[in-house]
């Protein structure tokens, strides 16, 4: 049984007042419920307010990047190092950092082994475009991208894969449970072929791309999809909340 994962990636958004007033407004209930790993990814400058916030609480906490160097004159980035011992998860590959940042596989791959060489989760960011998907290089595309984090690394531990098709980020237009369910299958059969049976049986795969607390039953229903990687909804308390829940509800009888 994979335990269910639900991430909120805050992405450039929330002061930080505004991320401690967005935890309160969530935290007790987030705490109460069981069954699913909750994991928040505010701005790296929230990250040790959050921190004190959730203390004990059964919330994990994630970074939304890294760079992969120990140290040194590397302006304006952030060490695993630095990291770790504050956050146990971080997002790497985003599309958004594919896309503006110009994060190839080879980058996301060399994020994947820091984050792994120090302890920390990665959360591995894979989907194609509106072009690729319209022509038909779904399978294709995610398949490299899985390939290309994973390049060289002998076990990839605990890492979480999400599946974001980039054509349903932001836009409302999400995929639908039987289509995400059909590409993550592609995806497990791809950790499959790098790593065998046992871990591909145990990795956990999410779907992200305009998830919300009124679509989330429809992924969260079907069996290879272990959770949901949250933008936009995840900066609104209740509907993050309706989406945590639902999860847990589901999974527990399903
Ligand atoms: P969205 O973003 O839920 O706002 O579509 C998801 C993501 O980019 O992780």
């Amino acid at each position: 049984m994979r335990t269910p994962i639900i991430a909120g990636n805050w992405k450039m958004n929330t002061t930080v007042v505004e991320a401690a007033e967005l935890v309160k407004a969530m935290k007790d209930k987030l705490n109460q419920i069981a069954g699913v790993e909750k994991v928040l990814c505010p701005p790296f400058v929230s990250l040790t307010a959050v921190r004190e916030l959730i203390r004990g609480a059964s919330i994990k906490l994630g970074a939304q990047n890294m760079y992969f160097e120990k140290s040194g004159a590397y302006t304006g980035e952030v060490s695993p190092q630095m990291l770790s011992g504050l956050c146990e998860y971080v997002i790497l590959g985003h599309s958004e950092r594919r896309g503006y940042f110009g994060e190839s596989d080879q980058i996301v791959n060399k994020k994947v082994r820091a984050a792994l060489a120090t302890g920390l989760t990665p959360i591995v960011c894979v989907g194609e475009s509106l072009k690729e998907n319209e022509a038909g290089e779904t399978i294709s595309v995610v398949t490299r991208q899985v390939k290309g984090a994973f390049e060289g690394i002998d076990s990839p531990k605990g890492t979480v894969i999400a599946y974001e098709p980039i054509w349903a980020i932001g836009t409302g237009k999400a995929a639908t449970g039987v289509q995400a369910n059909a590409t993550i299958k592609v995806i497990r059969d791809s950790v499959f072929r790098l790593y065998g049976d046992q871990i591909a049986r145990a990795i956990r795969i999410q779907y992200g791309g305009s998830v919300n607390s009124a679509n989330i039953a429809e992924f969260i229903g079907q069996p290879d999809i272990d959770g949901a990687l949250v933008g936009g909804a995840s900066l609104k308390a209740a509907d993050f909340l309706g989406i945590v829940e639902q999860t847990a509800k589901i999974k527990k009888t399903g």
